[in-house]
């Protein structure tokens, strides 16, 4: 495998909330991406302002923080080749009204924000290190080989 890396996924509220935190694994899974961690928890205010400190000042800002904290989320860190761009080419465009089918947001989304799912920014250079810090411990993740991963990879 080469490009082999980890990328920080989250289903935000809404998703948790609609049921498709077990929808939006299997899609991750049967792409042959491997789960190395998974945590369910609610986001505090202050961990809310450290994830989304890009967007500090912004006009949706506070409306992002109130959502993001309002209920529990499902954090994970996903590896595999090329996993930071794979994830979010899978998540769709940012606004689900611009995402294509068949992506998790365009599937199952229709507001800006509302949009289902985080990810890594791949454009952001070391976003998926720091993210992944963010929320987990390095004894939170697991280093293991799936059984398949000889025929995912040549
Ligand atoms: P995310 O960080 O949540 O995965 O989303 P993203 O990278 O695709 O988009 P980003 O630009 O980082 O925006 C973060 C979240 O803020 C909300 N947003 N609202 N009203 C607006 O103009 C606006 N722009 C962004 C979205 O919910 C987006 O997911
Ligand atoms: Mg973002």
């Amino acid at each position: 495998m080469s490009d082999a890396e980890r990328t920080f996924v989250m289903v935000k509220p809404d998703g948790v909330q609609r049921g498709l935190i077990g929808e939006i694994i299997s899609r991750f899974e049967e792409r042959g991406l491997k789960l190395v961690g998974a945590k369910f928890t609610q986001i505090s205010e202050e961990l809310a302002h450290e994830h989304y400190g890009e967007h500090e000042g912004k006009p949706f800002f506070d409306g992002l923080v109130e959502f993001i904290t309002a209920g529990p989320v499902m954090a994970m860190v996903w590896e595999g080749q090329d996993a930071t761009r794979q994830v979010r080419t899978m998540m769709g465009a940012t606004d689900p009204a611009e995402s294509a089918p068949g992506t998790i947001r365009g599937d199952f989304g229709l507001d800006l924000g509302r949009n289902v799912i985080h990810g890594s920014d791949h454009a952001d250079e070391g976003a998926n290190v720091r993210e992944i810090d963010l929320f987990f411990d390095e004894d939170e993740l697991q280093d293991y080989e799936r059984i398949d991963e000889t025929w995912l990879y040549e």
